[in-house]
């Protein structure tokens, strides 16, 4: 009881956290790039991460060209890049994930985190959250502008859509440097248990721009309505292909072969054909599968374990698939989080646990100041 008490406390603080944060001026809102300082709101206050443990590069790392913190050292080639989303609601997450990328690669200092918040978040809050448990962290906060990929989305996707950062991975090329010419994209229940630098050196063959593993045994068509297979020409996009389900959880982007080949235009041209016609019933995923389906690199499967999450919170654990595991993946309803706070968890979750950095002492002391 105490339990659910505290998650329900706990989801409070972090609704009334992220009103706050929408309803601070908006010069306070506005002109935060750079992102310096510690922030210093009250809500900063009630959302509380222990300090991971201090990591150094190992041997054999590249030089970094001296410019560390701050979005100055962007383009500094010695860095290994990922892109996550970040919000107050996965924030939780989003730092287990960090916390574990930094635990298992042999070059910490050399990873560049390009997170990517909407754009009405207080990027100097969510900056200041992350700095208070990882001081030397490298990262830029990007805002992303929700509007206008809101006016994409068909209305019929909009209200199954939880999050419309969902769609942010498909503008990663625009949103970031042109300098940044790789990325891996992690969702923000992730958790690595292996050196994403194995990750990092995967090869795209031929002009293939995205990396991921594949499920060639999953249903493809099931991802697609009536009304896309029985049309005489949509079904055509994958002629000549082989396509495979893949997770988009978890990918490498090669930036360069992305925006050369407009694909952010091409996913935004399935997302207007879907807003006529319901060719798909999902939302970030089809458009995804469409663009690149058959054209993916297909990358082992030890860098996805997904559907950790499970169909919903209670009754739905699932088992590690057999084989090596790099990469741990609550895709899902169900979050580690949540169930570890409802004293409901599924022994996945167990595997997650070590990484996650929230403070809930503090969390129980906020309350009590309500
Ligand atoms: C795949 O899914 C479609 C649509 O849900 C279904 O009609 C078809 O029978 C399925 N195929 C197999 C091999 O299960």
């Amino acid at each position: 009881m105490r339990s659910v008490l505290a998650a329900a406390i706990c989801f409070v603080l972090l609704r009334s956290c992220a009103l706050a944060i929408r309803s601070l001026p908006r010069e306070l809102r506005l002109g935060l790039g750079g992102a310096t300082g510690r922030a210093g709101s009250s809500c900063d206050a009630r959302v509380k991460f222990l300090e991971a443990p201090e990591y150094r590069n190992g041997p054999g790392c590249r030089k970094s060209d001296g410019n560390r913190g701050g979005a100055g050292s962007v383009c500094d080639p010695s860095l290994f890049r990922i892109a996550m989303t970040l919000d107050l609601e996965y924030l939780r997450g989003t730092v287990a994930a960090v916390h574990s990328v930094l635990k298992h690669t042999s070059c910490p200092e050399n990873i560049f985190f390009h997170f990517v918040a909407s754009a009405s978040a207080n990027r100097e809050t969510l900056a200041g959250i992350l700095r208070s448990a990882f001081p030397s962290l490298r990262f830029k906060i990007y805002g992303f502008d929700e509007g206008s990929v809101r006016r994409m989305i068909s209305s019929s996707v909009r209200q199954a859509l939880e999050n419309p950062l969902n769609y942010a991975r498909s503008y990663l090329a625009d949103l970031l440097e042109p300098c940044v010419e790789r990325v891996i994209y992690l969702d923000s229940d992730v958790i690595l248990v292996d050196d994403v630098l194995k990750l990092w050196t995967v090869p795209l063959t031929g002009s293939r721009a995205i990396g991921a593993p594949e499920y060639c045994h999953a249903n493809f068509t099931k991802y697609f309505s009536d009304e896309f297979w029985s049309d005489t020409e949509l079904p055509k996009v994958f002629e000549g292909k082989r396509p495979c389900y893949f997770n988009t959880g978890v990918m490498v982007m090669d930036l360069l072969r992305w925006r050369e080949g407009d694909y952010r235009r091409r996913i935004e041209g399935w997302m207007e054909i879907q807003r006529e016609r319901r060719i798909y019933e999902l939302g970030s995923l089809p458009p995804f599968l469409l663009v690149f389906g058959g054209d993916v690199e297909a990358i082992d499967r030890r860098w996805n374990q997904h559907g950790l999450g499970g169909d919903n919170v209670v009754n739905s654990c699932r088992t590690l698939h057999p084989g090596p595991v790099s990469l741990l993946h609550w895709s899902g309803k169900g979050k580690p989080w949540t169930r570890l706070d409802l004293k409901m968890p599924c022994p996945v979750d167990y595997l997650w646990m070590p990484y996650d950095l929230y403070s809930s002492k503090d969390s129980s002391l906020a309350a009590q100041q309500l």
